[in-house]
């Protein structure tokens, strides 16, 4: 094997998780619909794989973590409670010359990362940055005029039952979060966990982005694995390190390349209106440094406001320290599609075997959607290798393949990631053995039938 090389630019990304059935675009034989995309056969298996994942670190294996599951719609006045309907917008501002569209934030940021301040501030000593509430002038596309700033509401609109009055508007979440808040009594007494707790959630939330982008790193319909941990406002600080910590770790265990992970604290005015302070995971994307997950100190901000605004009392009764308090919150909030593209990134290479040159998919072994490849060296094997990927298949994710060459049909498992191939050849008739070949090495083993299944689940487990 040579030198290999990483995933420069997302297209080649973007082109083989459509060619093999990771993730097309929505609706793609209607011109596609921005901002939304489709899981083909291999991208939900890799979404199941990390959200088990997710779920078995953060509440199947703890004592102090418990799940649940509410509806994508609530009550419209959680979201007033919340703060969201009041300021969860972003602005933006159009160009009057080619109509396009910018987030005010992007644009200002893009012009101090690539030096392009003079195009968009041409009036401008652009030697500093600007400052908080500068407004460019100038289109970075054309040098066009741009229209004022305006509000753009980042929550998606929808109507319940047969009214058409305001009465009936309720919104589709923008995070899971507040669904976690609104239940926190209800979880807190009938699971009978005492504070420090946690609570976990796995689901869709919805954002009309203005301008989505990066393949689905930035989507309009998203998943999110959240949980909200509830503290004595005393232990703030220590839970918060406690979290990050672990939510670091978590993405090294998805076998994510640790020198392209950091962390980032958020500035003072980049905080949400509920934090007092974050730290964003972050990760080496082709086109930059880029947020996977946040940790926030929500304080009590949402279960008090919840309290106020539903007039249910949302304080609790610690029997430990006999006191009682609105606990305050620490949040790990993660996003599911983004966590799926960063592991598929990541695992993307190029290198050259026997002077040919493959694309690679270097999944850990334990999120690879098909973990098994079996194929017969010659079509009069078919029998005896169909009957091995059968038995394979009660333990593993496994397939058969007889078309085309040994190598050619190497390429195509190495392309979706598949840590294991096995080929049955006439020796096996003889000797009731195997070739295994390693996906990464390309090294290949000679492993008798009886030990195949434990050689692959030993190397297949986490
Ligand atoms: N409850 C806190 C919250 O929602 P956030 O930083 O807005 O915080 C948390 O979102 C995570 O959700 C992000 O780190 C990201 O992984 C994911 N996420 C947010 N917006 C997204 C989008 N438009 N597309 C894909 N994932 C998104």
């Amino acid at each position: 094997m040579t030198d290999e090389s990483r995933l420069e630019s997302l297209d080649a990304l973007v082109s083989l998780c459509k060619r093999r059935g990771y993730i097309f675009q929505s609706s793609e034989i209607y011109g596609g619909l921005n901002g939304f995309w489709d899981y083909g056969p291999l991208g939900v298996e890799l979404r199941r794989r990390i959200f088990d994942s997710w779920w078995s670190t953060m509440v199947s294996r703890r004592e102090d973590v418990v799940g649940m599951d509410a509806s994508i719609i609530t009550h419209p006045r959680v979201w007033e409670a919340s703060g969201h309907v009041e300021s969860f917008y972003d602005m933006m501002v159009d160009c009057r010359e080619c109509n396009r569209r910018f987030r005010l934030d992007h644009l200002i940021q893009d012009a101090v990362d690539n030096g392009t301040l003079d195009a968009i501030f041409p009036d401008r000593d652009n030697s500093a940055a600007p400052a908080e509430g500068e407004l460019p002038t100038r289109c970075p596309a054309c040098a066009g005029e741009l229209t004022e700033p305006r509000q753009f509401a980042l929550m998606f609109e929808t109507r319940v039952g047969a009214a058409t009055d305001s009465k009936s508007v309720a919104y589709l979440r923008p995070e899971t979060a507040q669904a976690i808040f609104v239940n926190f009594k209800n979880v807190q007494m009938s699971s009978r966990q005492k504070v420090p707790f946690g609570i976990a959630q796995v689901g869709k939330a919805f954002r009309n982005e203005v301008t989505p982008r990066n393949f689905t790193f930035r989507s309009r319909e998203f998943e999110q694995m959240e949980m909200e941990f509830f503290v004595h406002p005393d232990e703030e600080r220590q839970w918060f390190d406690y979290w990050i910590d672990a939510r670091h770790a978590w993405y090294e265990q998805l076998g994510i390349d640790p020198t392209r992970l950091r962390r980032r604290d958020h500035a003072k005015d980049e905080l949400a209106h509920y934090a007092s302070y974050t730290t964003d995971v972050e990760y080496q994307f082709p086109f930059g440094w880029a947020e996977l997950e946040g940790v926030a100190n929500r304080g009590n901000f949402d279960l008090t406001q919840h309290g106020e605004h539903s007039g249910k009392d949302q304080a609790y009764f610690d029997p430990t320290r006999n006191e009682k308090y609105v606990p305050s919150v620490i949040e790990t909030s993660a996003g599911l599609d983004r966590t799926l593209l960063t592991v598929l990134a990541d695992a993307y290479a190029l290198d050259e075997i026997a002077g040919e040159e493959r694309t690679v998919l270097r999944l850990a072994p334990h999120l690879a959607p098909r973990q098994v490849a079996v194929f017969p060296l010659s079509k009069k094997l078919g029998e005896p290798a169909r009957k091995l990927a059968d038995d394979l298949r009660k333990r593993f994710h496994a397939i058969y393949d007889d078309s085309g060459s040994i190598g050619k049909r190497y390429r195509r498992e190495d392309e979706v990631g598949t840590p294991y191939c096995v080929t049955l050849d006439f020796e096996t008739l003889e000797d009731d053995a195997v070739t295994v070949r390693d996906r990464d090495t390309t090294e290949q083993e000679r492993i008798g039938l009886s030990a195949l299944g434990d050689y692959l689940g030993e190397r297949l487990r986490r």
